[in-house]
C-alpha cells in the first residue's frame, strides 16, 4: 500500500489511476474534498477494493497515525495542498494551514510512525513531497533554466508557502533522518484539472461562448508538462530517487500565456467548425506580483533516474482538449455556486 495525500485533486487523482492501471499494489487515499477535490475524477475506481478513500485533513494528526497504523504504507506521496495563486493572493490564509501547518502536522506523524518501524519497513519507507517550481521566483528572458540548486525566492503566498512545506521537509530529513524525496515541477495541464487553472479555465470558457481571460500583456511565459508525465516522473522518484534529494520536472516547452490560448483556439477550431474562438480573447488586469518567467532544467531527472516525457506540448494539448470535450457531465459537476461565486468576484 502507498498513501497518497489530496489524491481527489487534480494531480493526485491522475497519479492513482496511473498507479492503479500499472501495479496491483492498493491506494489509501486521504482528501480533505476542498472546493477542487472531486471524487467524480475517481468514479471509474468505485468499486475498485484496491482504492481506499478517506475524507480527512492531513494536519488531523490522530486520523493519519490510525491510517498509517491500519494499513502500514511503504511510502506517502503528498500531493494535499492549496493550489491556486490567485486564490491565495485573495486570502493565504488558508494556504498557510494546509501546506505549511498541514505539511507540519503530516511529517511529524511520518515521523513517529517510521520511527517505529524495523528491518526492511523502515528502510524502505519514503515520503514524497510534491512540490512546484514556483518556490524558486521568476525569470528574465535570458535567464537559464531552473535547476534543483536554483535559491528558492517565492513571489506569491502560495509559492511561499511551498516554499515553507519544502524546508520542513528538508530539516524533517536532515535532523530527524526521515527518508525524504521531493519534486519540483512545472505547471501541469491535462485531464481533470479545475477550470480556475489557465487552460481548463480557457476550454470550458470558449465552450461556454464567455470571454477567455488572458492577464495583463499575455507575454508571460511558463514551461508546460502534460499531467501524466509529471505522474510516471513521481513514480520514477518513489522507486529510484536518492533519498534526500530534490528533483526539478520540467517538459521543456516554454510557451507564452497569449500563444498558448491562441494555440488552444486554433485546437478547438478544427473540433468546432465554423467558429473563431480567438474573438473571445480579452485582455484583463494583471495578478500583483505576476511572475514573468518559470523555465526548468530537468537534466538531474533525466541522467539519474532516466526519466523522459512522453508528449510534446501539442499532443498533450490536442489530448487534454479532447478529454474536455468528451466529458460535459465533469465539466457541469465542478461548476458548483462555489465555482461560480469565484469566477464573479475573481473576473468582475
Ligand atoms: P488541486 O488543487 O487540484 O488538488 C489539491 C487536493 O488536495 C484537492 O483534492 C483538495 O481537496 C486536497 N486538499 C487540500 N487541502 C487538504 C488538506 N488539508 N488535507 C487533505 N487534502 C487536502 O492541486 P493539484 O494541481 O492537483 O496539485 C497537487 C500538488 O502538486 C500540490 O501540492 C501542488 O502544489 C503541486 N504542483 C502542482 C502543479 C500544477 O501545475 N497543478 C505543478 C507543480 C506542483
Ligand atoms: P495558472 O494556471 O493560475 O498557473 P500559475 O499561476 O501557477 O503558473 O496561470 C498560468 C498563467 O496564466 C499565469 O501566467 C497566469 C495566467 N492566467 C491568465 O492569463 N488568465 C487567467 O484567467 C488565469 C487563471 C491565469
Amino acid at each position: 500500500m502507498i498513501l497518497v495525500t489530496g489524491g481527489a485533486g487534480f494531480i493526485g487523482s491522475n497519479f492513482i489511476l496511473d498507479w492503479l492501471a500499472a501495479s496491483s499494489e492498493g491506494v489509501v487515499n486521504l482528501d480533505k474534498l476542498t472546493y477542487a477535490g472531486n471524487l467524480a475524477s475517481l468514479a471509474t475506481l468505485a468499486r475498485d477494493p484496491r482504492h481506499v478513500f478517506v475524507r480527512g485533513d492531513i494536519g488531523d494528526a490522530a486520523l493519519v497515525s490510525t491510517l498509517l497504523e491500519r494499513h502500514r504504507p511503504r511510502a506517502i506521496v503528498n500531493f494535499a495542498a492549496e493550489s491556486h495563486v490567485d486564490r491565495s493572493i485573495r486570502g493565504p490564509r488558508a494556504f498557510i494551514d494546509t501546506n505549511v501547518v498541514g505539511t507540519l502536522e503530516l511529517l511529524e506523524s511520518a515521523r513517529t510512525w517510521w520511527q517505529g518501524l524495523a528491518g526492511g519497513e523502515r528502510t524502505g519507507f519514503r515520503f514524497l513531497h510534491v512540490s512546484t517550481d514556483e518556490v524558486y521566483g521568476s525569470l528574465a528572458p535570458a535567464d537559464p533554466a531552473f535547476s534543483e540548486s536554483t535559491p528558492f525566492a517565492p513571489n506569491s503566498p502560495y509559492a511561499a508557502s511551498k516554499a515553507g512545506s519544502d524546508h520542513l521537509v528538508r530539516a524533517w530529513h536532515h535532523t530527524y533522518g526521515l527518508p525524504v524525496l521531493t519534486t519540483h515541477c512545472s505547471n501541469n495541464y491535462g485531464p481533470r484539472q479545475f477550470p480556475e487553472k489557465l487552460i481548463p479555465l480557457m476550454i470550458v470558457n470558449a465552450l461556454a461562448g464567455r470571454r477567455l481571460p488572458v492577464y495583463g500583456d499575455g507575454q508571460n511565459v511558463r514551461d508546460w508538462l502534460y499531467v501524466g508525465d509529471h505522474c510516471s516522473a513521481l513514480r520514477a522518484v518513489l522507486a529510484r530517487g536518492r533519498v534526500g534529494e530534490t528533483y526539478a520536472i520540467g517538459g521543456g516547452a516554454e510557451m507564452r500565456n497569449l500563444d498558448l490560448v491562441r494555440a488552444l483556439c486554433r485546437i478547438l477550431d478544427a473540433r468546432r467548425p465554423g467558429r473563431d474562438h480567438a474573438a473571445q480573447i480579452e485582455f484583463v488586469a494583471d495578478r500583483p506580483g505576476h511572475d514573468r518567467r518559470y523555465a526548468i532544467d530537468a537534466t538531474k531527472i533525466e541522467r539519474e533516474l532516466g526519466w523522459k516525457p512522453a508528449e510534446t506540448f501539442e499532443t498533450g494539448l490536442a489530448r487534454t482538449v479532447d478529454w474536455y470535450l468528451a466529458n460535459g457531465d465533469w465539466i457541469d459537476g465542478v461548476q458548483s455556486d462555489e465555482y461560480r461565486r469565484w469566477i464573479d468576484l475573481h473576473y468582475a
